[in-house]
């Protein structure tokens, strides 16, 4: 692989030992430029973005120090490197808290520079190298704030790309806590209506005889109590999007009413025969399955093909268990902001172990509850999860471990569940080394055996 070559600035006042210095390192495929004082580098500066600064610290006038400190301010990324004289330590110390890459001592061999510089230079690519792929990876794994990594959340941001910038009429179904609305407000947020409103309904938390109100608005005295004219939600989102939470819990006379926006884009508030029209995008979210009630009857079929254009399933979180830790690692750092506090391997276990019928709101939950119960610490342990997740004293299958893309070391893992398991099972047994043998399955002198290699356990 090529690399472009490297453009130098090269700052030293004594001019014998910079013009050898230039000609070696162009003989290295470096593009050099020599500037003798501090005030020619910056000048130099304003005018290109080098790849390398290398400055003597000692310059008559503008001193090294200050043209480091320019040269960062202006170019963020460019590997600095200063050089000192000999017994110029402390200085060194203090320039080296601006940003310098590394330093060499006068008296230098060519070849420290050279070893210095090479070093610096691929630091420099791997931090670019890590930024891009940490833009990737976050590319990969989220869609307009959904998080996820597994295989039907990846296939679902590929989707939702195709999806958003249509206006079709969206129903997504989950159980509670997936993420129905989440994903709706992404919808909205990528889509060509991101500049309206995007306006929500739950239509199961207004009683029935309001809903119809709610939704298309109302006249004065349309009914007892409606004193003035108001606006619904279909006219509150107009070029918008309406999420209609909870859709399957309409009565069947309000299910002919949405048909008719659905299929016309227009209605009449409660209590006026003047038509409005709206140009809205509706999503609706069920965690009931219409499909069934259409073939109750609890449903009408017409609705539900208008509604079920563009249908989007949200899988609960146990059957996609890969999102585990990439979700709590998240609500980590929203809980503990800055604090950088991780999940011992324990609390991991248990997390990926359990069943979540309360989805990713219960996960959320439970990691505000653990941060606060660990009030400080630097890590969460699995006695801060809430108590439905402490696992049984049955080995986990390891369909529940999670295997992190830079691979894992399986024998210190399989150790940490030996060593976690033995450590229960001695706790059972109030320390009884014959009855957690006979726990385990194995024999007293395997038991002794294992003890002594894994070391005492408290
Ligand atoms: N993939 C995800 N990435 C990040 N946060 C998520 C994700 N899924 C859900 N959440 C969070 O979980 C909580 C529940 O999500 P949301 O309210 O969208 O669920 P829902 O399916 O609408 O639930 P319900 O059926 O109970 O209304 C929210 O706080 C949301 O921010
Ligand atoms: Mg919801």
């Amino acid at each position: 692989m090529s690399q472009p070559t490297p453009h130098l600035l090269l700052v030293d006042d004594e001019g014998a030992l910079r013009t050898v210095t230039a000609a070696r390192l162009r003989e290295r495929g470096f593009e050099v430029v020599e500037a003798e004082t501090g005030e020619k580098a910056l000048e130099l500066l304003e005018q290109f973005a080098f790849d390398i600064l290398v400055t003597d610290l000692r310059l008559p006038g503008v001193d090294g120090r200050q043209v480091v400190n320019a040269s960062v301010g202006r170019y963020p990324a460019i590997v600095a490197i200063v050089i000192t004289g000999y017994g110029n330590f402390k200085d060194a110390l203090d320039a080296g808290k601006q940003g310098v890459a590394d330093f060499v001592t006068k008296p230098f061999q060519f070849d420290e520079l050279m070893h210095v510089l090479h070093k610096a230079l691929e630091q420099r690519r791997l931090a670019t190298e890590n930024a891009y792929l940490r833009s990737q990876l976050e590319e990969r794994y989220q869609f307009g704030g959904i998080l996820g990594r597994s295989q039907p959340m990846r296939a679902l941001f590929q989707l939702l790309e195709t999806v958003a910038r249509s206006s079709s009429t969206i129903l997504i179904t989950g159980e509670t806590g997936t993420g129905k609305e989440v994903v709706a407000r992404a919808i909205h947020h990528n889509s060509d209506r991101r500049a309206h409103k995007f306006v929500a309904l739950n239509c199961s938390a207004i009683p029935e005889t309001l809903l119809e109100a709610e939704l298309f608005g109302h006249v004065r005295g349309a009914f007892t109590g409606a004193v003035g004219s108001r606006e619904g939600r279909f006219e509150q989102a107009h070029k918008g999007t309406l999420f209609l939470d909870e859709v399957g819990t309409m009565s069947v006379g309000l299910q002919m009413k949405l048909l008719r926006v659905l299929q016309e884009r227009n209605f009449e508030r409660v209590g006026d025969n003047q038509t409005v029209k709206v140009d809205v995008r509706v999503i609706a979210a069920t965690n009931s399955s219409l499909s069934r009630m259409v073939a109750d009857g609890a449903f009408r079929e017409d609705l539900y093909y208008r509604l079920n254009v563009i249908p989007l399933e949200l899988p609960p979180l146990r059957d996609r268990r890969d999102d585990i830790p990439v979700l709590a690692k998240h609500f980590l750092g929203r809980f503990a902001p800055g604090a950088e506090v991780k999940i011992s391997q324990s609390a991991m276990r248990a997390l990926m172990a359990y069943s979540w019928p309360g989805n990713v709101r219960q996960l959320e939950n439970a990691l505000e509850r653990a941060v606060a119960l660990g009030a400080g610490r630097r890590e969460i342990d699995s006695a801060d999860l809430p108590p439905e997740l402490h696992p049984r004293a049955s080995a986990l299958p390891s369909a529940f471990v999670e295997l992190p893309d830079e691979g894992i070391n399986l024998s210190r893992y399989l150790a940490s569940i030996e060593r976690d398991l033995i450590h229960r099972a001695l706790e059972r047994c109030v320390g009884n080394r014959n009855k957690a043998a006979a726990l385990l399955q194995i024999k007293r002198t395997t038991l002794v055996e294992k003890l002594k290699r894994i070391g005492p356990i408290q």
